[in-house]
């Protein structure tokens, strides 16, 4: 018997009652949900919805769920943190697993040199922060980002993430001193990977630029796998200048690429990373983890928050991080990805919507295209499969800058069976949606 069942129509009769409270009260740019159900509850890879519906999560919370829904060992560490202290501010009364969870990222962190970690509790903070840092340590201003890139939603952080519509919209005037690069991409641009130094120096005065800041697979750009060398190549550059290279890993670390972060992947040692979503198993946590010498660089309590490392937070990034070492969560990556990269290749022969599919490990995407040739984005059979596999049992979540591609963001707990399982379901989706 397989994790999915559909009783009722979805959204269910429960899901559509409590939705009559969310259209009055719930802030109105705040919709839509990916799914128009309502959870009741979660664990591993499957959720039941308030109907008794069972789905299989291929979004864990747009990646923040690595080790999935509520694993129990997670559970009791934030029930037993959360029994002892919830809340002191870490600059107010410290404690120890703030200090614990630094030390373990900071072991974990590619790099020969003393590393420390700094807490926040979004992405976007993270990455704000590893700016404020890079400024702070170069004594710079400008930064450097690249086509397609996704970094957040504040007034920084939307100004360094591409695409407009909805993410920028007239929320400007932007930030200044951002300036956007291209990131090699055979359909979209010649672009060599040699070409990125004179790129840079015809863009921005690279003694002016205090960190170029990359995703090492772009995320919500639609999980693009820079070509070989050219995070070697931005390495080069940016240690010829003096420029910080800042990985942001906020989706693709903690073991989605079958490392613990991604750049592992490649032979680049960041200054800078900045981490987040799946750190603490869905609590708001977030961090920027680097080089000790760029924190020294600035002055005491220039950068922190409230909220920031929070406790409970903490005691769950613990558990995350033992959990994903005991269990082999990163040899599940690779074993995953393996059987999803088959079945992706296999649905590619089958279906000549597919234009391509890429990633690294268990971090896995379709690209829908109207025609291989012209690569004409097909945004609309893209969301046609993601509604049709919602249909059947499987939550999934869209990319790309043109909104054509479809991104697995799943669980590593995962079995094999649900995993081939909801591929099943993808497959049909696609069988029906293109005739
Ligand atoms: C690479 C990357 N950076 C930053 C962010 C922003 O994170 P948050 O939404 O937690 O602020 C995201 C979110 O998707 C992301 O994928």
């Amino acid at each position: 018997m397989g994790s999915i069942l559909i009783k009722t129509e979805i959204p269910g009769p429960k899901s559509k009652e409590i939705a009559k409270k969310r259209e009055r009260y719930v802030a109105s740019p705040m919709n839509p949900s990916l799914a128009p159900f309502y959870i009741k509850k979660g664990h591993g890879a499957v959720v039941e919805d308030v109907d008794g519906n069972r789905f299989l999560d291929f979004t864990g919370g747009w990646g923040c769920l690595i080790v999935g829904h509520t694993p129990e060992r997670i559970v009791n560490a934030i029930k037993s943190q959360a029994e002892k202290y919830i809340h002191t501010d870490f600059t107010a009364i410290p404690y120890e697993p703030f200090a614990e969870l630094a030390k373990m990222i900071s072991e974990r962190a590619p790099g020969d040199f003393e590393k420390q970690v700094a807490f926040f509790n979004g992405g976007a903070e993270a990455v704000e922060n590893a700016v404020k840092i890079a400024r702070g340590a170069t004594k710079r201003k400008a930064i450097v980002v690249f086509d397609y890139a996704f970094h957040g939603r504040t007034l920084l952080t939307m100004t360094m993430t591409h695409r407009v519509m909805p993410y920028k919209y007239i929320f400007g005037p932007f930030a200044s001193e951002v300036y956007r690069l291209p990131f090699p991409n055979p359909h979209y641009n010649n672009l060599k990977v040699g070409d990125f130094e004179q790129e840079l120096k015809d863009t921005v005065y690279p003694e002016d630029v205090a960190a170029v800041v990359i995703e090492p697979v772009q995320g919500e750009g639609g999980f693009n796998v820079p070509p070989e060398g050219f995070l070697e190549e931005i390495r080069r550059v940016t240690e010829k200048y003096g420029i910080l290279f800042v990985a942001d890993e906020v989706q693709s670390g903690y073991g989605r690429t079958g490392k613990l972060l991604a750049i592992e992947n490649w032979n680049v040692v960041p200054d800078l990373i900045t981490l987040g979503k799946s750190i603490a198993a869905g609590l708001p946590l977030s961090a920027v983890v680097g080089n000790k010498k760029y924190f020294d660089a600035l002055p005491k309590g220039s950068i922190g928050s409230t909220f920031g490392g929070n406790p409970v937070a903490c005691a769950a990034g613990i558990e995350v991080l033992k959990m994903i070492e005991e269990e082999n969560l990163l040899k599940r990556a690779i074993h995953l990805g393996e059987i999803i990269d088959k079945r992706f290749k296999e649905m590619k022969n089958k279906y000549p919507v597919i234009g391509e599919t890429r990633g690294v490990g268990a971090m896995r995407a379709i690209e829908f295209v109207k025609d291989r040739k012209t690569w004409a984005p097909d945004s609309e059979t893209a969301s046609k499969v993601i509604q049709e596999s919602l249909r059947n049992g499987v939550v999934l979540a869209g990319a790309g800058i043109h909104r054509n591609v479809i991104r697995l963001l799943i669980p590593l707990v995962m079995t094999d069976e649900q995993l081939n399982e909801g591929l099943d379901v993808i497959d049909r989706a696609i069988q029906a949606v293109t005739g």
